[in-house]
């Protein structure tokens, strides 16, 4: 049985013997893992922390106030760095999911490597947890903060990796949130991925393409709060169908909505939505988006498929 009280005790210890004297910096995306990660470490190491905030522009709506917010009422020093453009640079031309987690994997330590060379910093936080790193040394998917399994020395990036949950499962993470006292809005938040609405545009990442899928998600997500699932979240296709707009044939987009249940996101099950929720979601993103004509609804349980499309 885990206990998370203990578990705390032990890894402020741990944290602290690892760090010693040096400064350590967190990158937090406001995820639950990446948020746990930020607050055990302060806690363990007080204002030897900077959390660092990187706007990739890929985040959903509102999420760069949110976290800055949530950070700064926790009392933790914190730095924002908007690194949008830089980004999209890297994604340009990319199609390929592997290559884009590999594109967003190397901008992303890059740019953390700066902000820690600006911070004098040593050691780099981050939230990885036990399903990020079996599915990565499975050959599934290379979760992209996973580094050393992968045969990458952190070190090239300037510094060293401090991850006291990668023994976790999230549900025993939620547990540490909640011993933490963190507000339910990050103890209980939605997964979401760290390469963010990248994985979430098939095909190539673009801006306009990312603004797309972020309304679809807002609008998945309002009309889901109420189902209790593990992940709710939509999807905007690489290609084109035919539609009809204002009377006009139209060549436009496709979005599909994904809605999971799962406990530790190693398998998933697609729920079976009422017919009402998905007709108001399909209505809603085919009439709010203007490209986009058709709305799909996937069932397909994981395995043989993965929670996320790419
Ligand atoms: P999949 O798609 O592999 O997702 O079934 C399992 C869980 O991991 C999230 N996910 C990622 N998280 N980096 C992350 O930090 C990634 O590259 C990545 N790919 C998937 C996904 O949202 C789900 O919760």
């Amino acid at each position: 049985m885990f206990e998370a009280k203990k578990f705390v005790e032990n890894s402020m210890k741990d944290i602290q013997k690892i760090v010693g004297k040096s400064r350590v910096i967190s990158a937090c995306s406001g995820g639950v893992d990446s948020t746990v990660t930020t607050v055990l470490v302060h806690k363990a190491v007080g204002d030897k922390l900077v959390a660092v905030f990187i706007d990739d522009g890929l985040r959903r709506e509102g999420e760069p106030e949110f976290v800055v917010k949530t950070l700064k009422s926790l009392g933790i020093k914190t730095k924002f760095v908007d690194a949008k453009a830089e980004f999209f640079a890297v994604f340009k031309g990319k199609t390929d999911a592997e290559e884009k987690r590999k594109a967003f994997r190397d901008k992303f330590y890059k740019t953390l490597g700066k902000a820690a060379r600006e911070e004098q910093i040593e050691f780099i936080a981050q939230g990885t947890i036990k399903a990020d790193v079996i599915e990565t040394v499975g050959g599934i998917k290379s979760q992209h903060n996973v580094l050393e399994q992968i045969g990458i020395n952190p070190e090239i990036y300037g510094y060293k990796i401090l991850e006291p949950l990668r023994e976790l499962f999230k549900p025993d993470v939620r547990k540490v949130a909640r011993e933490l006292g963190l507000p339910k809005e990050i103890s209980e938040r939605m997964p979401f991925p760290g390469p963010a609405l990248s994985l979430r545009v098939l095909g190539e990442v673009t801006p306009e393409k990312i603004a797309l899928v972020r309304k679809a998600t807002e609008i998945v997500e309002e009309e889901t709060e109420k189902l209790g699932t593990f992940q709710n979240f939509a999807v905007l296709h690489n290609d084109k169908a035919t539609g009809i707009k204002k009377g006009k044939r139209v060549y436009g987009n496709i979005v599909t909505v994904r809605i999971v249940d799962s406990q530790d996101a190693v398998t998933a099950k697609a729920r079976q939505v009422p017919y009402e929720v998905l007709m108001r979601i399909s209505e809603r993103i085919t009439g709010e988006i203007p490209s986009v004509v058709r709305c799909l609804y996937d069932i397909t349980d994981k395995p043989p498929s993965t929670i996320e499309f790419e």
